[in-house]
């Protein structure tokens, strides 16, 4: 009952997994986001997190474990979730695993999004994020009707630190070296589905509707 959303940085996991959250009710759980949110509020992980994290590189294993942990034991993830940007390493993999096994829960898809590195960097470079909901927008692809505002919220977009062409390819080595060897891991599982990335947000999400079969 938990979903997965595989693929490197920029090919559209967040906007995805926010849409499948919606359409199926179960939470968002992206821990880009919660680390985002603990350097915004100056906490312990927060601070260990931030300079890591502008780099393009990982925040280690025992953080992430421990926030996906705890983030799993809150009432709302009891029917599952919709994971984004998590498991990214094989010792986070055998953790989830571990985990899941100890509550009875299952995996019920994971879903690989795959896109060409040139249209990765022009999807992160014109991204910008909602500071308040976290709503995600592109300024060609998915411009919000009022420039720099947002439509969900009403609040101010931003750039992200790790936007910049400079992180773009140190994230996209790293998810070489340390996440693309999960593709194997999870390739010979019955859940796994690749989805192409390509085209626009609608016909992506079609096809993912279609690998794990929910209505619409
Ligand atoms: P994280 O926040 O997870 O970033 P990421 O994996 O790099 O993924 P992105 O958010 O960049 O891309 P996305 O695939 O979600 O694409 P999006 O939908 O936004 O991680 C950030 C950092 O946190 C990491 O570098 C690491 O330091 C740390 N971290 C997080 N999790 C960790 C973990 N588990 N272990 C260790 N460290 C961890 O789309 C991108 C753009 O394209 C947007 O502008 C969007 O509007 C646009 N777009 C989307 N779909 C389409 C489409 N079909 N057509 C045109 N444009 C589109
Ligand atoms: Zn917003």
């Amino acid at each position: 009952k938990h979903f997965i959303f595989l693929g490197a940085p920029g090919v559209g996991k967040g906007t995805q997994a926010q849409r499948l959250a919606q359409l199926i009710r179960l939470p968002h759980v992206s821990t880009g986001d919660m680390l985002r949110a603990s350097v915004q509020s100056g906490s312990a992980i927060g601070v260990r997190a931030a300079a890591v994290m502008e780099s393009g590189a990982l925040v280690s294993d025992e953080i992430i474990i421990g926030i996906v942990a705890e983030r799993l034991l809150l009432a709302d993830a009891a029917a599952g979730v919709v994971f984004d940007g998590f498991p990214r390493t094989i010792h986070q993999a055998n953790a989830l695993d571990d985990l899941l096994a100890g509550r009875g829960d299952q995996i019920a898809a994971v879903l690989h999004i795959e896109l060409a590195d040139e249209e990765i960097v022009e999807r992160l470079s014109g991204r910008r994020v909602c500071a308040t909901c976290g709503a995600i927008y592109h300024v060609r692809y998915h411009p919000p009707a009022v420039e720099g505002i947002c439509d969900v919220c009403g609040g101010g977009l931003l750039q992200r630190e790790d936007d910049q062409p400079a992180v773009i390819r140190k994230r996209l080595a790293v998810y070489q070296a340390e996440t693309e060897p999960l593709i194997a891991y999870y390739h010979d599982r019955s859940a796994y589905h690749l989805v192409s990335g390509e085209g626009e947000a609608d016909e992506v999400f079609s096809r993912i509707v279609k690998a794990v079969g929910v209505a619409r």
